[in-house]
């Protein structure tokens, strides 16, 4: 069944779908690889559109397939989806300027990501809604972190207390995301990287083991397995 969103909700998801998926291993761009018989995006669309706060879903799509990306996802959600860009930076930017007005919180989120559940789009859009710029969903670094250098000799050893794994959907201000897309020089990997040079305060939320990015096949496979578990 089509999920309706929520046309009194203040929040805009954008979602980055136009990458290749290399470290997947050769075949389709990564958004459209199967997980449980549907692609990717599809499961992340779902999950986004099962959230009660979202107004409009923005899907940036491979370039190549952006009419196919159109037909997948029409009995999924009401999406709008746009070519994306060579790197994530600009299929970000692209999804970002076709939110329509409305909309004052905006949650960007890889569709790598297709297990998230509903509950952590909810929770990072209420500590915007509270009065945070930008927000962030993170667990707790498990393996201990060394600095290497040439000839993988160690450096030192990183204090993990310190450190936070870094997920999607992060969360933005709407004008506050806009204004650091705006002014983005170099790509970066994140979109609060690009906030934190305009000096805007990052906040840290609760993220999910089931947010994982779907990275290479070892990630695939765990994802299929948690998908049978009633993910
Ligand atoms: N992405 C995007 N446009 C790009 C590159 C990445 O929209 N030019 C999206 C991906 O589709 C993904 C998210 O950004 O949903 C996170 O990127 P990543 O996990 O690195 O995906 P890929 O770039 O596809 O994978 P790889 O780096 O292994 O090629
Ligand atoms: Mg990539």
């Amino acid at each position: 069944m089509t999920a309706q969103l929520n046309p009194r909700g203040d929040v805009a998801v954008l979602v980055p779908a136009a990458g290749a998926g290399v470290r997947l291993g050769p075949g389709a761009p990564k958004a459209l690889r199967l997980l449980g018989g549907e692609p990717l995006l599809v499961h992340a669309v779902r999950r986004v559109a099962a959230a009660p706060s979202v107004h409009t879903i923005v899907v940036a799509a491979p370039a190549a397939g952006v009419a196919a990306v159109r037909e997948l996802l029409a009995p999924v959600a009401p999406v709008t989806v746009v070519p994306g860009g060579a790197e994530r930076q600009a299929s970000v930017a692209a999804a970002l300027a076709a939110v329509p007005p409305g909309p004052q919180i905006v949650l960007v989120h890889d569709a790598a990501r297709a297990l998230t559940p509903p509950e952590l789009f909810e929770s990072v859009a209420a500590a915007v809604r509270s009065g945070d710029d930008a927000v962030i969903p993170v667990l707790p670094v498990v393996d201990t972190i060394k600095q290497v250098g040439a000839a993988e000799m160690v450096l030192g050893t990183v204090d993990r207390a310190a450190l936070r794994a870094v997920q999607t959907p992060q969360g933005f201000r709407r004008s506050v995301l806009a204004a650091a897309h705006a002014a983005a020089g170099d790509p970066l990997t994140d979109d609060a990287g690009l906030v934190e040079k305009q000096g805007v305060p990052v906040r840290c939320v609760p993220g999910s083991e089931y947010a994982l990015k779907i990275t290479r096949p070892f990630d695939l496979a765990l994802a299929e397995h948690l998908l049978t578990t009633g993910r």
